[in-house]
């Protein structure tokens, strides 16, 4: 720990870090990547690619950087990051299906991106995501079988902060300790919930089946949660390892935070359409600076930040663009459509006094006291509940039956039978116990457009939220799924019911106006600019991510994903972004 200390204060000293926290300071080099968004999938890009030293990349991120930022380090004060600096605070237009409601829909404005403010779950999705991923886009590289390199790559397994044992709550064969991004269970806090829940599972078996690792594969059943935390009880994101100490020390790799890409431009000079050159401006200021890759510019923006850019740039709908004065480049349809996310609701049920014990920390969120004890034991120990994001443990992946009337009516959206159609979170949080679904596997679409051409006002959001008439029926059956999990015999004297509205549904009906009115986003957008066939007439970028018809511009972000992971998609973000790097590289000869 000494040694390790040492050495990051040493390379400080030496001043070998090149970040910069304006474009004004970043000297003028002869850049062969640019990434623009230093976000998830930019700062791996960032790292892998700089791992050649004949590469020089700059890396231009809108937020401020990460380090020092208690929120995004410490984990249990993430919720803290909504609305914040580090917050791009977007909101969705009214939705339909939400009962005519917007919704604040956070995204990471800071280096690491969302991966910096996010809940942390790790979740790699089910084996077939991946086989559909490889099948829609026609290229075998992206299979399961094919994308278990870059899971042990991106992953560095490693024991939770308490040192607890940890047999028997996940299956070491199927996790790498050689990656980068640490991944953790969590701490032994509140045994007498994590043994009820698990109990529960094991009472109505079924759906509930333990399942001792969600990240095999084969995700269905229930089974411990996983998070992006180390040992140590930090936030691992993409800034704070992909961008260690010691990548940043290299002098090809440049980072200029702060600093927002308006547009992409195409390249004077050069034949064709080629996009490898960048414009960052100030708002109300009509100095811009252009700069130019001679390889590529890649998006990394984010599934809302890359098309957003895309259409200011003039990618996209000629007739959209035309309507706000926007020269159209290329015209594309597909830029910003087919945006998919996952809807989630909170279920929150009682639980009767002193029934079972819940843990020194329950009241944590109401008592400043207990907050200021919990701050001195992460400091100290890095455990504690400020070594985790909130007290839920346990999740289960659900899939419909097979017979079900839904399914019957409109088909399997899913990507295989090893895919949940839902997913439910479980625990306590401030006093009661929670179940949480989300529709994994929505046929729903939505879009993002622009309602002017300055690019420093937000894209129009609009995820269409239960627009397609399987998403509502589904997510129905989780709610029930929940209830009926509530009900298992070891509650008996410990669940005394539902807390809120919900209480008093009783037809399907009003179990719909309940989520209708409820339902938040699941923040996991994606599908703003396609992966598609090489030859397709629909899609934004080919299989190897390059930007179909144009040269010189990539993406890799998850906008490219076609269809939403029935995951928390940062795992297949990364996965994405590893990939792409070694495409690159392959590609430049690195
Ligand atoms: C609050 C929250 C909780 C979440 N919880 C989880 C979870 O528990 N588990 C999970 O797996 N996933 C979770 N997610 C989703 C997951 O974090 C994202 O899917 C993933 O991080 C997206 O990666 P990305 O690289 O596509 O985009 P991002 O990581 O968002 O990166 C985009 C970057 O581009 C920058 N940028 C955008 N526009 C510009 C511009 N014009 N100029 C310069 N820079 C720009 C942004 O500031 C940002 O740094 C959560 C997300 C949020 C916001
Ligand atoms: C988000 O909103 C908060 C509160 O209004 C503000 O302080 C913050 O600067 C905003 N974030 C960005 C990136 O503008
Ligand atoms: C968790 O802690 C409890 C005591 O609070 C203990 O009884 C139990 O054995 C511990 N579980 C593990 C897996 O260490
Ligand atoms: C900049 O322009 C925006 C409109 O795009 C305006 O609301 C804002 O007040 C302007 N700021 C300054 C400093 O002029
Ligand atoms: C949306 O995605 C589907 C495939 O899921 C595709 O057929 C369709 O063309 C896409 N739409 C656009 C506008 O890209
Ligand atoms: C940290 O852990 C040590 C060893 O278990 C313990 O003695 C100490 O009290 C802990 N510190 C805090 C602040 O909890
Ligand atoms: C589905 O099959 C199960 C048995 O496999 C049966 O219990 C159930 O009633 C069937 N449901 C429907 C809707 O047919
Ligand atoms: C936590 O619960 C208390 C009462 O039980 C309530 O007053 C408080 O608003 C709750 N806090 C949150 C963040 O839900
Ligand atoms: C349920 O309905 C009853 C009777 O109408 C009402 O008194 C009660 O407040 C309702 N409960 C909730 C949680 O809305
Ligand atoms: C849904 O919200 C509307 C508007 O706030 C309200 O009138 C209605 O009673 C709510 N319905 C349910 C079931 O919560």
């Amino acid at each position: 720990m000494f040694l390790k200390l040492a050495l990051v204060v040493g390379l400080g000293s030496v001043g070998l870090c090149v970040t910069y926290g304006t474009i004004q300071d970043v000297p003028d080099i002869k850049w062969d990547f640019i990434i623009v968004g230093g976000g998830t999938a930019g700062s791996v890009l960032a790292s892998r690619l700089t791992e050649s030293p004949n590469f020089n990349v700059l890396v231009v991120e809108a937020g401020p950087t990460n380090e020092g930022v208690d929120l995004s380090i410490i984990p249990g004060l993430a919720l803290g990051a909504a609305s914040t600096r580090y917050d791009w605070n977007f909101t969705t237009i009214p939705q339909q299906g939400l009962n005519g409601r917007s919704l604040p829909f956070q995204r990471g404005h800071i280096l690491g991106g969302s991966s910096s403010i996010n809940g942390m779950v790790y979740t790699r999705g089910p084996a077939s995501d991946y086989d559909r991923l490889a099948r829609v886009s026609g290229d075998d590289g992206w299979s399961w079988d094919s994308i278990q390199p870059y899971i042990k790559k991106n992953e560095k397994f490693e024991p939770p902060g308490d040192n607890h044992n940890i047999e028997g709550e996940f299956d070491p064969s199927v996790h790498s300790s050689t990656g980068k991004v640490a991944v953790t269970l969590p701490n032994n806090l509140s045994s007498a919930v994590d043994a009820a829940t698990l109990q529960a599972g094991n009472e109505l078996g079924g759906d509930f089946q333990f399942n001792l690792d969600m990240n095999s594969g084969k995700p269905l059943g229930l089974g411990w949660w996983q998070a992006t935390i180390g040992h140590d009880g930090t936030r691992s994101s993409s800034a704070t390892s992909y961008l260690d100490s010691q990548t940043k020390a290299r002098k090809n790799l440049h980072i200029v935070t702060d600093t927002f890409v308006t547009r992409v431009l195409k390249t004077p000079g050069t034949e064709g359409l080629t996009i490898r050159s960048i414009e960052i401006r100030s708002p109300n200021s009509s100095n811009t600076i252009l700069l130019t890759a001679s390889k590529e510019v890649i998006l990394s923006s984010g599934a809302f930040g890359t098309p957003h850019i895309l259409l200011h740039s003039g990618v996209g709908d000629q007739s959209d663009l035309k309507a706000l004065n926007i020269e159209t480049v290329l015209h594309n349809p597909s830029v910003g459509r087919n945006l998919t996310d996952h809807p989630m609701l909170f279920i929150t049920f009682g639980i009767a006094p002193n029934s079972i014990d819940l843990g020194p920390w329950v009241n944590l969120i109401n008592d400043p006291a207990l907050q200021a004890q919990a701050l001195e034991v992460w400091k100290a120990n890095g455990t504690g509940p400020y070594a985790e994001y909130v007290s839920i443990h346990h999740i289960a992946w659900l899939r419909l039956a097979d017979n079900s009337s839904i399914i019957k009516k409109f088909g399997d959206p899913s990507s295989g039978q090893e895919s949940g159609h839902i997913e439910i979170m479980l625990g306590v949080f401030n006093g009661t116990y929670d179940a949480i679904p989300y529709l994994v596997s929505p046929v729903s679409r939505g879009l993002l457009t622009i309602g002017s051409n300055n690019p420093f006002d937000n894209p129009l959001i609009n995820p269409g939220y239960y627009n397609s008439a399987f998403d509502l029926p589904t997510i129905r059956e989780g709610v029930k799924s929940a209830l009926k999990f509530s009900k298992a015999p070891v509650w008996g004297n410990v669940i005394t019911g539902l807390v809120g509205p919900l209480a008093n549904a009783t037809t399907d009906e009003e179990i719909d106006a309940f989520i209708q009115n409820n339902s938040v986003s699941g923040l996991h957008p994606v599908g703003t600019a396609a992966m598609s066939p090489k030859n397709a007439d629909w899609g934004v970028v080919d299989p190897d991510l390059s930007v179909k018809h144009v040269s010189g511009l990539r993406i890799v972000d998850a906008s490219v994903l076609p269809y939403v992971p029935a995951a928390h998609p940062q795992v297949p973000v990364y996965i994405i972004a590893e990939r792409a790097a070694d495409l690159i590289k392959n590609k430049w000869h690195a």
